[in-house]
């Protein structure tokens, strides 16, 4: 589904992504960890075109996307969730996500109705709200969702636009143990009906849930492998040696 070669990007003097070269296949979720500033979410960036590589190549189910703009390779089917979803905070719930299957919908279809009020694009967007566990909060207004619910709503909007992968950087980033459980329940229902890229500190969420996980030190990909293979690799453990990060 994806395939990153010799990908290079450098902030200044700083290698923020170090030929980087990994594939992701269809239907697996593939996790990638490492350290503050490894580089993390700079390659998220790359992959749906916020930021440039100063080289290298990025294949998106078969196509060079390398160099097209992010609304193309969102239009080809990859989503970001997170840092980039704009939730309208006065309307529902919803009909946040209502917006977003009129967006994915296209010009050639209603897009002169009031998306609120459109059937067509209303019982979608259920379907998405059950996915993340939210249809018992579609008629609150977004703006009183806890911020594990934002999370949860961000997650719809992205499933709305109907991806055929998902870029997730620390979903569960300032969760409490709920909260967390929760989202780990929607990513195990979303596993397999779609590729997921995800960015995780939770070395326990990690471990539960990634079906190939790649390990970054400085930009630098020195592990990709099955999480027991990771879990074992002498060079990931120096890495993180004295993090105690990839303990059992
Ligand atoms: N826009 C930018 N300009 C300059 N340096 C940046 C920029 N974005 C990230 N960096 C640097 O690149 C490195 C990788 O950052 P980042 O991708 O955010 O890491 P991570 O997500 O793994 O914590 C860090 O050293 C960070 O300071
Ligand atoms: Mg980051």
């Amino acid at each position: 589904m994806l395939k990153v070669n010799s990908l290079v990007k450098s902030f200044g003097g700083l290698l923020a992504t170090d030929n980087l070269s990994f594939e992701v296949e269809e239907g697996e979720i593939h996790a990638f960890i490492g350290p503050n500033g490894a580089g993390k979410t700079t390659l998220i960036s790359q992959i749906t075109g916020e930021i440039k590589p100063d080289s290298g190549t990025i294949e998106f189910d078969g196509k060079d996307i390398s160099r097209i703009p992010v609304h193309l390779r969102s239009a080809y089917g990859l989503a970001r969730s997170f840092q980039i979803t704009n939730i309208f905070h006065d309307m529902s719930t919803w009909d946040n996500v209502a917006l977003s299957v009129q967006a994915q919908s296209g010009h050639s279809f209603h897009f002169w109705k009031d998306a609120r009020k459109d059937s067509i694009l209303r019982e979608p967007a259920l379907v998405f709200l059950e996915q993340v566990g939210l249809e018992e909060r579609a008629d609150i207004l977004a703006g009183q969702l806890s911020h594990g619910e934002h999370r949860q709503l961000e997650i719809a909007m992205a499933l709305a636009t109907r991806p055929k992968m998902l870029l997730l950087d620390e979903p569960m980033a300032g969760m409490g143990l709920e909260e967390s459980k929760a989202m780990i329940e929607i990513l195990q229902g979303l596993k397999r009906k779609l590729t997921i890229l995800l960015i995780e500190h939770d070395m326990d969420v990690v471990f539960k849930l990634a079906d190939k996980i790649t390990v970054l030190v400085y930009g630098r990909g020195i592990a990709t492998d099955a999480p027991e293979a990771i879990r074992n690799n002498p060079e990931v453990q120096a890495a993180y040696l004295g993090e105690g990060v990839v303990s059992a």
